[in-house]
C-alpha cells in the first residue's frame, strides 16, 4: 500500500466568508495548510504517492507543495474542468494510480481532521477481503453525514447519505470520510460525469453484492465544515488532542508563529494560535482560538473559541466569543459579539456598537 487519493474539490472548499480567496484546505490549522496535516500523516502511514483531486484553485496547492518532495511524497495535481463529485473525482484520477486491479487505494475526504490508524483500516481491509473499507465514527446527530449500518462482523449493511426522516436513522456509525479501495473498483466507476461515491457508488455496489467493511474507530474525529469547527480543530492540534505530526514545534497550551507579537501579561490558553506579524496587547486574554496572520487583537480584549482572520483588528476590550471576524474586518473597542456571529471580509464596526448583555 503507498498510494492515496485526496479529494479537495466541490463546493465546500472555501471557508465562507472568512477567507474569499483561500480555500479551505490551505486554511492554517496549528499554523500550517489544514491539508498539510492530512499529508504528513498519510505520510506517516507509508503513503508515498498522493494524487491531489481538486476542482478549482489548484493553482493555490502546487505552488505550496510541490512535488512533495519536502514531506518524502509524490505529489500529483488533477483538476477537474466542473466538479465531477466525490465519485467522479475518485474516477478522474484513475490513470494517475500505479496500483494494480486487486491492490489498495487509500481515498481521504479532504476536509477531516482524525487520529484514525490509518495502516489498521488497511490491515481490516486486506484482512475481510473486502472490495472497499470505510472508516466509520459515532456521531449524536448523523444528519448531515452518510449513515453506514453493518452486521455484527462490520460489513456494511446499506448507506444512506444525509438521512432526512427519523425512520431513516437506523444507526449512529457514519462515514468518516476515509476509504481503502480497490483498484478494480476505481475503474468501474463511470468516468467523463459527475458521480457521487456516497449516493450512487456505494448504494450501487451493496446492491450488485459487492463486500463492503466498515472499521469504527472512535479516535478522535472532525469535519472541519464550519469556521467554528475549524477553529476548534486548530485548538486540538495544538493541544496534542489531534495527532499531527506537521504541527510546528511541541504541543501545548498555544502555538505562538515567529514573528508574533505578544504581550507579557496577555493570556493564551486552550490551543490559542497566533499567526506570524499578529499582535495581542497588554492584558488580552486569548483561549481556544486562531488569530491569523497579522491580525491585531487590541488590549484588554477577551476573545474565546473564535477566529480572527489575516490582518483583522479587534478592539480595547472587546468580548468575542465563538465568533468569526473575516480577513482584514475591524472590530472597533468595547463591542461583544457571541454565538456563531460572523463579521464580513474588510466590514467596520464602529467602536461600542454592538452589545449583548443589559446596559449597566
Ligand atoms: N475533487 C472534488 N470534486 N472533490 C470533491 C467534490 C468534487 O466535485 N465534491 C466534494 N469533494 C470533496 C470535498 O472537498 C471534501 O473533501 C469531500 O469531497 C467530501 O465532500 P463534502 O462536500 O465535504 O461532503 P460532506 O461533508 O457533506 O459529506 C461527506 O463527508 C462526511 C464526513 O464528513 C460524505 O462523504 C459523508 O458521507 C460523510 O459522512
Ligand atoms: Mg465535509
Amino acid at each position: 500500500m503507498t498510494e492515496a487519493i485526496l479529494l479537495v474539490g466541490g463546493k465546500g472548499t472555501r471557508l465562507r466568508p472568512l477567507t474569499v480567496h483561500t480555500p479551505k484546505p490551505m486554511v492554517p490549522a496549528a499554523g500550517v495548510p489544514f491539508l498539510s496535516h492530512q499529508l504528513a500523516r498519510a505520510r506517516a502511514a507509508g503513503v508515498e504517492h498522493i494524487v491531489l483531486a481538486t476542482s478549482y484553485l489548484a493553482e493555490v496547492f502546487e505552488p505550496y507543495f510541490g512535488d512533495g518532495s519536502d514531506l518524502g511524497l509524490h505529489l500529483e495535481y488533477v483538476t477537474e474542468q466542473e466538479p465531477l463529485g466525490t465519485g467522479g473525482a475518485i474516477r478522474n484520477v484513475a490513470s494517475r494510480l500505479r496500483s494494480g486491479p486487486d491492490e489498495p487505494v487509500l481515498i481521504f475526504n479532504g476536509d477531516i481532521l482524525t487520529g484514525l490508524d490509518i495502516r489498521a483500516l488497511v490491515d481490516t481491509h486486506t484482512g475481510s477481503g473486502a472490495d472497499v473499507s470505510l472508516h466509520l465514527t459515532r456521531v449524536d446527530d448523523p444528519r448531515a453525514y452518510g449513515l453506514v449500518p453493518t452486521d455484527a462482523d462490520g460489513r456494511v449493511t446499506a448507506f444512506l447519505e444525509k438521512p432526512q426522516t427519523p425512520e431513516e436513522i437506523v444507526t449512529d456509525q457514519i462515514n468518516a470520510g476515509a476509504y481503502v479501495f480497490n483498484r478494480s473498483v476505481i475503474d468501474s466507476i463511470p468516468a467523463g460525469r459527475p458521480v457521487s461515491v456516497e449516493r450512487e457508488t456505494f448504494p450501487g455496489l451493496l446492491a450488485a453484492g459487492a463486500h463492503l467493511q466498515g472499521m469504527v474507530d472512535s479516535t478522535y474525529w472532525l469535519d472541519l465544515g464550519t469556521p467554528q469547527a475549524f477553529v476548534r480543530g486548530s485548538a486540538d492540534l495544538v493541544l496534542g488532542r489531534a495527532p499531527s505530526p506537521a504541527v510546528p514545534g511541541r504541543c501545548g497550551d498555544r502555538l505562538v508563529l515567529p514573528g508574533a507579537d505578544v504581550a507579557a501579561d496577555a493570556k493564551l490558553t486552550g490551543g490559542t494560535v497566533v499567526g506570524a506579524g499578529a499582535t495581542v496587547g497588554a492584558g488580552a486574554r486569548v483561549d481556544g482560538s486562531t488569530v491569523l496572520d497579522g491580525a491585531v487583537v487590541e488590549p484588554g480584549a477577551r476573545v474565546h473559541d473564535s477566529l480572527i482572520g489575516a490582518g483583522a483588528r479587534v478592539g480595547a476590550r472587546t468580548v468575542l466569543e465563538g465568533a468569526v471576524v473575516g480577513d482584514g474586518a475591524e472590530v472597533g473597542a468595547d463591542n461583544e459579539l457571541r454565538d456563531g456571529v460572523r463579521v464580513w471580509c474588510a466590514a467596520r464596526i464602529p467602536a461600542g456598537a454592538v452589545r449583548f448583555s443589559s446596559d449597566q
